[in-house]
């Protein structure tokens, strides 16, 4: 297969996790004989600083010609402490996300054995936990309708037929392919958008037999969580809910570095880590580069190039078995590995499969 690869490292450890990225890419392509071509791009407070938009035109551009985006993070902690900046790094994904058309967001919940004693749970609690969250990421509040004075402000929060089915087609698709239980998050008991999303989903159930379709109030659903996480399989919410749910689950596992997502839709698909762009770790080479790797198999996953994905996680799962491990999951007194280090150590596994 051919694929051209859009690159955005964006800010922070971004361009650290990136390399590591495109060398385990490199590797499996080799492998496997395809042709990779690369085109970066850059993104976030970056690009900010280079032409004054976090994700500009010339961006979108290399975006929309590539098969799919390998994107990293972005960030910067020189925007956070100033309310008064015009332009801020997280605007760009926003416009990254609409001008793409990625409705979907997939965030898997994974637990790891060897990382299960940094989980803020309790070890039977939280060990087998798997599910994934599918969030909607271009409607809701975040991109209705706005206004704010000195006295008053709102967001809208609008969400119409065609939006709605299509994110629960979706969760009903990964469902199937999973152990066929979809819970649909909302706030039926308040909201109107929720009660249309409630309504649409029970219209849609019928068509999905094989499915249980179940319904939660949000509410509910943070605390089920963390009470009984392995209830769910697969879950599908709103986008104000599905940020707030889904970074409650990158903790509950303990492998907050581990975790990959995909976001799809209209256009190209983007693969990205769950983590954020950790600024004070810049440059240091102490950054867990798996979530971006991971987010490399689930590109190839994405493609079905089912033995291409599972190569990789075969060699994530071989590494930190081998205690080859960045210092955050790494097991006292054990071996030192940075970014760099753990990336290669992946890469030759790959090479001598
Ligand atoms: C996420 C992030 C973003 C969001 C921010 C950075 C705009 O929290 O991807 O979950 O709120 O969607
Ligand atoms: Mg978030």
């Amino acid at each position: 297969m051919k694929l051209r690869i859009a690159v955005l490292p964006g800010d922070g450890i971004g361009p650290e996790i990136s390399e590591q990225g495109v060398a385990v890419m490199n590797a499996v392509c080799e492998k496997f004989g395809h042709t990779v071509t690369y085109e970066y791009a850059i993104c976030g407070a970056d690009a900010i600083d280079k032409v004054g938009d976090p994700f500009p035109e010339e961006t979108f551009q290399t975006c929309m010609r590539a098969d799919a985006v390998l994107f990293s993070a972005v960030g910067d902690p020189r925007f956070d402490n100033d309310p008064t900046a015009k332009v801020r790094p997280e605007q760009g994904l926003l416009a990254m996300r609409k001008r793409l058309g990625l409705y979907a967001n997939v965030r898997p919940v994974e637990t790891f054995d060897c990382l299960i004693h940094k989980s803020p749970l309790k070890d039977e609690l939280v060990r087998g936990a798997d599910f994934i969250c599918i969030r909607e990421l271009t409607g809701g509040m975040y991109f209705g309708e706005k206004y704010q004075d000195n006295d008053k402000a709102w967001d809208t929060n609008y969400y119409s037929r065609p939006e709605i089915e299509r994110i629960l087609r979706v969760g009903y698709d990964y469902a199937r392919r999973r152990r066929h239980h979809l819970t649909v998050v909302d706030k039926a008991n308040i909201l109107a958008s929720s009660r249309l999303w409630r309504q649409v989903a029970q219209e849609m159930a019928p068509q999905y037999p094989d499915v249980t379709t179940d319904f939660m109030y949000v509410d509910t659903a943070s605390m089920r969580m963390i009470q009984e996480p392995r209830f769910f399989d697969v879950m599908v919410t709103e986008n104000t809910f599905g940020d707030i749910l889904t970074d409650e689950g990158s903790c509950i596992t303990g492998s907050m570095g581990l975790l990959p997502s995909a976001s799809t839709g209209e256009h190209t698909p983007v693969f990205e880590p769950v983590h954020g762009s950790w600024p004070q770790a810049k440059g240091q080479n102490i950054a867990n580069p798996l979530a971006q790797i991971l987010s490399v198999a689930m590109l190839f996953e994405y493609f079905n190039l089912e033995n291409e994905g599972r190569l990789i996680r075969e060699a994530v799962a071989a590494s930190l078995d081998a205690n080859v491990r960045t210092p955050e999951i790494q097991v006292q007194e054990g071996p030192h590995f940075g970014t760099k280090e753990v990336g290669a150590w992946i890469v030759d596994y790959i090479c001598k499969a």
